[in-house]
């Protein structure tokens, strides 16, 4: 659903307090008055099933949108500005949309996501439009359930100018991610925006990262999703993350030399992997075995989703998770250690690490009977393994971002 998110009780407390503290703000300043009652919008997180590192190698991957989101409560305004609150932060802040590019932006702050949203947004020639708002979040900052992503999407629908024509959500996506790419200057792929986009509850989403479509793919009813933090310092993802991208693309670069029409690792199966291995640096090769059986472990995902087949869920997971810790080399001891405990639950299907890696979280499937003895487990055994602080959620997958339309 793209908009109209029906309310409930909790959705009404939420938006009343939201809205209460953007009234209670100290008054418009001077000149052109906010206009229309207060609005709100909301953008979910993301959890990632499987398909990891296959998105900027226009592959496929398989996240689904989390009851983990950014709420903003805003006024639209005739100032080419946006003053937004984070009621976490308990913080404040602004930028103009004149002279907003990537060379003028400023200190880097939570703000620049969204600053990055409407330059995107105008780059792409769509209106935008300033507002002053107050922003919650739900989703743990940090935690690899892709906050920023989120504070993207649901900025898209704040700056959007009120009936002006919408993009479908793979576009806006890909307008997101542009900003974050050229205005942030974070290198990611498509996964984290799309999903918060797209999200259909109930389902996860197969999206091909080539042609930016996806389908749905429903969540097996009898099974949770339980993610697991594990606290651990994400420092090196910036810098890793960039150089694995690198070295897919210079395997591509030398692989296309040889086979006329790859332009992508998307279009390397196995076999032209293994006859092309001997021109590959022995790193180059491993990272793309990776995520050319990645891709084919998403497939085969869906389908023992479809099929209800768990064992297989199980497998594929495990095998991702070893695939991202011994090709890929981005798993941590923390996540390997999460992982270890999860799959020695009885009633845990499947488990791996989720998002870019270096730290972050670990996604379950897990029979509903066998969530409590999962986060036992965790608590109860991974602070003795690695001395830090875990956090079990368990989390539904719901609608992608939108306007919340209260007692509709
Ligand atoms: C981060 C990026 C995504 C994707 C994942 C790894 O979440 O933002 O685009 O590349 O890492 O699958």
């Amino acid at each position: 659903m793209t908009a109209g998110h029906t309310g409930n009780p909790s959705t009404a407390g939420r938006a009343a307090a939201l809205s209460a503290r953007l009234e209670a703000r100290p008054g418009m300043p001077p000149g052109p008055k906010a206009s229309g009652p207060v609005r709100l919008v909301r953008a979910p997180g993301r959890v990632n099933l499987i398909g990891e590192h296959t998105d900027y190698n226009e592959g496929l991957v398989l996240p689904a949108a989390i009851d983990r989101e950014i709420w903003i409560a805003f006024q639209g305004w005739d100032r080419p500005e946006v003053e937004l609150t984070s009621a976490e932060f308990d913080d404040t802040r602004s930028f103009s949309f004149e002279g907003l590019s990537p060379e003028t932006r400023g200190a880097k702050s939570w703000i620049d996501y969204v600053a990055a949203t409407a330059w995107a947004m105008r780059e792409a020639g769509l209106p935008i439009r300033g507002f002053r708002g107050v922003m919650n979040s739900t989703i743990p900052i940090g935690s690899g359930l892709s906050s920023s992503a989120a504070l993207e999407m649901a900025s898209s629908w704040a700056l959007a100018v009120p009936g002006a024509p919408r993009p479908d959500p793979g576009a806006m996506a890909a307008i997101a991610q542009r900003g974050e790419n050229r205005y942030v200057g974070v290198n990611c792929g498509i996964m984290d925006q799309f999903a918060s986009a797209a999200g259909m509850a109930g389902n996860a989403l197969l999206i091909d990262c080539r042609i930016n479509q996806f389908t749905t793919a429903p969540m097996p009813t009898g099974l949770s999703l339980v993610v697991c933090e594990t606290g651990s310092s994400r420092k090196l993802e910036a810098s890793a993350y960039n150089t694995r991208r690198s070295e897919c693309e210079l395997g591509v670069k030398l692989i296309a030399e040889r086979e006329p029409g790859v332009r992508a690792l998307r279009d390397v199966d196995e076999a032209m992997l293994e006859r092309n291995r001997d021109r590959l640096p022995e790193v180059v090769a491993r990272r793309c075995e990776h995520v050319v059986r990645e891709d084919a472990r998403v497939m085969a995902s869906v389908a023992a989703l479809r099929d209800g087949d768990l064992d297989a869920l199980g497998r594929l997971f495990a095998a991702s998770h070893a695939s991202l810790r011994d090709l890929y080399e981005v798993s941590s001891p923390e996540l390997d250690a999460m992982v270890d405990i999860a799959v020695s639950v009885p009633g845990v299907i499947a488990s791996r690490m989720t998002g870019a890696g270096f730290g972050g979280c670990t996604v379950s499937l897990v029979e509903r009977r066998a969530e409590e003895a999962l986060r036992e487990a965790v608590l109860a055994q991974y602070q003795k393994r690695t001395g830090l602080e875990p956090r079990v959620y368990i989390v539904a997958a719901v609608d992608g971002a939108g306007e919340v339309i209260l007692g509709a």
